[in-house]
């Protein structure tokens, strides 16, 4: 019994073999990885050799495997990751590493079940030239093309390689995490156009990165949600409406899987828009009353579009025909008896009105404030929303969510950057020079801050933005 029981000495030295064993364990694969691209090169995908080489591979990434659902490599800033780990890698990797970079890939995934023969292809597909992989549909229509299914190509970095920057590396990735997004989005509006189909895999691998980024840093992508494009405005309100679900399941503790398909259901509950000419969705002034009727068909060609496409989640088809009936009957499209919205559609439907009101239409020209937001969001509970939720979303995002200028008792004006404990007091950057120059300046305080017993500063009143015609962007992003 007494071998059992180890001091924390101990264990650390045991995490410590551990941790080695592993990071050796890492190298050898990316060793063997190596050694099987090298060797499509050299030899046809048959031969005894090639073949040798792919099983030494896969015996090692199934060593991985164990007590893990996948085996996860990042390459981050030249360096190679397993999972948070950081493999020492020499010259031989090296080479490889810029075979990699040159295609962008920021991650490799490999999958359980991945057999010899998807590693040669994978090896063969990685030798051809860097063009094949154009963004990250690029890359998985590639991958599918291949026939690969058990090998994932991420072109966005998940790991923090210091957690001490987080917050700022974070913004980073979330910023290219949002134009990934964006790309993919487009893409599968694109592909619903052509001819119905969509690439799956890659919406559900975006997805995937979105979850795991916002389990990282929920701040980083909820300040992304206040950057607003002037165009493409389906586009990004798919991807805002599916981070703002997806940060409120994460914030309601879902399990991951239903987070994920809370993110498809944001993603797509608006693709039913496509069927709407481009000239309406896009019309300035008001509609007449027939454009709206076929504006309000979206919910319901939304999920016939998603019902034709395979592997979507039944939730995402529930989502879309849900996601404007809200729990008055004033929404649509209108059912026959006692409304039951699921309670998926309910929270895309909340992250969907309160994205269609902070944003920046190019035709209304004005962008509603998102303190204005919350209280109109706040107004409509128990008629168009659940209360519940609604108390949710607004201990999420703040009764000042980010990006809200501030005005305070003490006559300075503050930015809100991040929560804290008390919804009153966020914390702020003060600005005076309104050209985004505060940013790189010690100007960040909280308004928790106290000096003789007494806050220092307190909220006297909200600025809209766009009346005082300051431009928050330029400290968002
Ligand atoms: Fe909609
Ligand atoms: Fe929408």
């Amino acid at each position: 019994m007494a071998e059992e029981q180890t001091d924390s000495r101990g264990e650390s030295r045991q995490s410590f073999f551990a941790r080695q064993q592993l990071l050796d364990s890492a190298k050898a694969t990316f060793q063997l990885l190596a050694a099987v691209i090298k060797n499509a090169t050299l030899y046809p995908e048959a031969h005894p050799i090639l073949l040798t080489a792919a099983d030494k591979l896969r015996l090692k990434i199934e060593e991985l495997f164990v007590g893990r659902k996948q085996v996860a490599f990042y390459l981050v800033g030249g360096e190679l990751f397993f999972e948070t780990l950081s493999v020492p890698i020499d010259q031989s990797l090296s080479l490889l590493l810029e075979q990699f970079v040159a295609r962008s890939v920021g991650g490799i995934i490999f999958k359980p079940g991945l057999p010899s023969q998807e590693l040669i292809r994978f090896a063969t597909l990685m030798n051809r030239e860097a063009a094949v992989f154009t963004g990250q549909a690029g890359v998985n229509e590639a991958l599918d093309k291949e026939r690969i299914l058990h090998v994932e190509l991420h072109r966005v970095m998940l790991v923090d390689k210091d957690i001490g920057s987080a917050i700022k590396e974070g913004s980073k990735k979330a910023a290219e995490l949002y134009k990934d997004a964006v790309g993919v989005v487009k893409d599968m509006v694109q592909a619903v156009n052509l001819d119905k189909a969509s690439n799956l895999r890659a919406v559900n691998s975006v997805v995937q990165t979105m979850v795991d980024n916002v389990l990282e840093n929920r701040d980083a992508l909820m300040g992304l949600t206040s950057i607003k494009m002037y165009d493409e405005y389906t586009f990004s309100h798919s991807v805002n409406t599916a981070i703002l679900a997806v940060s409120l399941g994460t914030f309601l503790s879902f399990e991951k899987n239903q987070i994920a398909s809370l993110g498809v259901a944001g993603l797509m509950h608006d693709v039913g828009k496509v069927t709407v000419p481009h000239e309406i969705i896009n019309k300035p002034g008001k509609l007449t009353d027939e454009e709206w009727e076929q504006v309000k068909r979206h919910p319901i060609e939304g999920a016939l579009l998603l019902a034709d496409i395979p592997g979507v989640t039944k939730l995402a088809m529930v989502a879309s025909f849900e996601h404007h009936q809200h729990g008055d009957v004033r929404g649509y499209p209108q059912v026959e008896g006692e409304l039951r919205q699921h309670p998926f559609s309910q929270i895309v439907a909340l992250a969907d009105a309160y994205e269609a009101l902070t944003a920046a239409r190019v035709y209304y020209n004005s962008q509603m404030a998102p303190d204005e937001a919350i209280r109109i969001v706040i107004a409509k509970r128990g008629v168009a929303f659940n209360p519940i939720l609604v108390k949710a979303f607004v201990n999420m995002i703040g009764l000042f969510p980010i990006g809200t200028l501030l005005k305070f008792d003490t006559g300075e004006i503050g930015l809100v950057l991040h929560q804290t404990r008390d919804l009153m007091r966020p914390r702020v950057l003060l600005l005076d020079k309104f050209d985004g120059s505060e940013k790189d300046k010690e100007t960040e305080v909280s308004l928790l801050e106290t000096a003789g017993g007494a806050y220092k500063r307190s909220v006297a009143g909200t600025i809209n933005p766009h009346e005082a015609k300051i431009d928050i962007n330029q400290y968002l992003t």
